[in-house]
């Protein structure tokens, strides 16, 4: 697939895309379907990112929550806690944004064939690892176990129900949910996402584990599966910083001697323990 033509020119230059439709997944959670409005979209590896840019609001990082099927489809999913969220979570079909990227590394799939994989979500956490679910789904006859552990506030805050339905009845993928807060209706699991690991079975010598969400839930969920014994090495996290170039330049990002934007998102725990202070939590 071509790349995009401002990635390959100038990094910095955003480039033209239309909003093609706008879903509301949530109260306030919205997902942006977007198509460049000449050639084909950029190509992308699940856990990547690009910078959204709402004209004259500013730019933000939003990961890429699917990359559609056809060669122009693009998918983001955006929480509305500030001004650019908003502003993008609002977009009108037909409006126009610039996007720069795509960005970063992506989640370590290609290196992952005949191992248990252990995929842990919390909240919009969930967004940047649905291409990687979708994509060990896709070729669920190469990997061992799958295991998948959603964690959301509430009932009425689960991100991508039918999906997440589609995935426990058609695949063959040990899948729980859980809430911190139930309601009457709630029948399934209670309490936070990390809790949920030490109840599930994968092979923790032979596996990967891919964990997105709030800091604090990604120490809680490393940590448990440090206690699992899974090496830092084969525990994989995605991290947010505030940016600003996304190419290694303007140092926005910095997370000790890493760029957020150039080194990761997705780092091993192995590279990021110290900073990450898993011992301390
Ligand atoms: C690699 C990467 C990928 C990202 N992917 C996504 C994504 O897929 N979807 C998405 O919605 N965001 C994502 N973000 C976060 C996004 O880049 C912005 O930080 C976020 O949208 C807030 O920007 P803003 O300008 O709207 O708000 P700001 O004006 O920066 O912040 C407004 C207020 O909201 C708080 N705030 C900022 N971010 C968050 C947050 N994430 N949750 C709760 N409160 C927050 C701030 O502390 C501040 O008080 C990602 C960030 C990175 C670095
Ligand atoms: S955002 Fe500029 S160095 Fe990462």
């Amino acid at each position: 697939m071509q790349a995009s033509q401002s990635t390959e020119e100038d990094p910095l230059l955003p480039a033209p895309y239309r909003v093609v439709e706008r879903v509301r997944e949530l109260d306030d959670v919205t997902t942006l379907h977007l198509e460049p409005r000449t050639g084909k979209r950029t190509c992308v590896n699940p856990g990547q990112f690009n910078m959204l840019y709402a004209f004259g609001i500013g730019e933000v990082a939003i990961s890429i929550s699917a990359a559609g099927e056809t060669e122009r489809g693009l998918f983001h999913t955006i929480r509305d806690v500030g001004k650019v969220s908003h502003a993008l979570s609002h977009m009108k079909e037909g409006a126009e944004v610039g996007l720069r990227g795509p960005f970063g590394s992506g989640w370590p799939i290609d290196g992952a064939d005949g191992r248990d994989i252990v995929i842990v979500a919390g909240g919009v956490g969930l967004a940047p690892l649905r291409p990687a679910i979708e994509a060990v789904l896709a070729k669920r006859e190469q990997y061992g176990r799958v295991t998948i552990l959603l964690g959301f506030r509430s009932p009425k805050d689960i991100l991508f129900p039918q999906p997440i339905h589609d995935w426990r009845e058609q695949h063959d993928v040990e899948l729980h949910v859980t809430v911190d807060h139930a309601d009457a209706d709630w029948r399934g699991h209670v309490g936070v996402v990390p809790t949920l690991i030490q109840r599930t079975n994968f092979d923790a010598k032979n596996c990967l584990a891919f964990v997105c969400g709030p800091e604090i839930m990604m120490r809680f969920s490393a940590q448990a599966l440090l206690g699992e014994g899974v090496s830092p090495a084969r525990i994989h996290l995605s991290m947010e910083r505030n940016m600003k170039c996304a190419v290694g330049h303007c140092g926005r990002c910095q997370f000790g001697p890493h760029f957020v934007c150039k080194d990761g998102p997705v780092f091993p725990l192995e590279r990021i323990t110290s900073i990450l202070s898993v011992r301390e939590v």
